[in-house]
């Protein structure tokens, strides 16, 4: 199975979570892994190239960290150029039979994106449009690869979290 880990953070070199994802990521065998910031500064998104690298492999990891309870801007417009009617649903099947896995990292901690929490809804709730979107281009969702609380997490909490990023990426 080939794996292409879409790396969406627009400060890397002040990541503290993301950055260290990428590298377990570049060192898992059959993984590709793609800044798309450092490809696409200005937004303008090779819609060919794209597709072609989602064509050519299995698994599609969409990374990021939470941004205003959502991705940072990149992936939506990523989103909104590559997924084009025809290709990917409207009669295009270019994703059916992939799989997609989101990993994403929040500030907040876990606890806090629960109905009793101060995010009032959780993290399954709030990534919806991402689970729908990919069940609408006929792909299949796999359960999110989370690490949470990253504002308050000790760097052992955060090397513990990282450490598991390479089986779920080929599990
Ligand atoms: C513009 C912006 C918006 C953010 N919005 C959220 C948010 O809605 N929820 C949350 O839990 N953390 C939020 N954060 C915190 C980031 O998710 C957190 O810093 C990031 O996941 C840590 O990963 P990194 O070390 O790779 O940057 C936000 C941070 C920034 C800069």
């Amino acid at each position: 199975m080939k794996t292409l880990v879409l790396v969406f953070h627009p400060h890397l070199e002040k990541s503290r979570v993301n950055r260290r994802l990428m590298d377990i990521a570049e060192e898992t065998g059959d993984v590709t892994v793609v800044d798309e910031y450092a490809a696409y500064p200005d937004f303008r998104v090779n819609v060919e190239h794209e597709q072609e690298l989602l064509e050519t492999h299995d698994r599609i990891v969409l990374q990021f960290p939470f941004y205003w309870f959502s991705s940072p801007a990149l992936l939506k417009q990523w989103e909104d150029m590559v997924l084009k009617s025809g290709w990917a649903y409207a009669g295009g099947r270019a994703l059916e039979g992939k799989e997609f896995m989101l990993a994403v990292s929040t500030g907040s901690p876990a606890d806090s994106y629960t109905h009793e929490g101060s995010h009032l809804r959780t993290m399954e709730e709030l990534l919806f449009p991402f689970a729908e979107t990919v069940r609408y281009v006929h792909a299949t969702y796999l359960k999110p690869f989370l690490i949470q609380g990253v504002a308050t997490a000790s760097d052992e909490q955060i090397d513990a979290a990282v450490a598991k990023y390479p089986e779920a990426l080929t599990a």
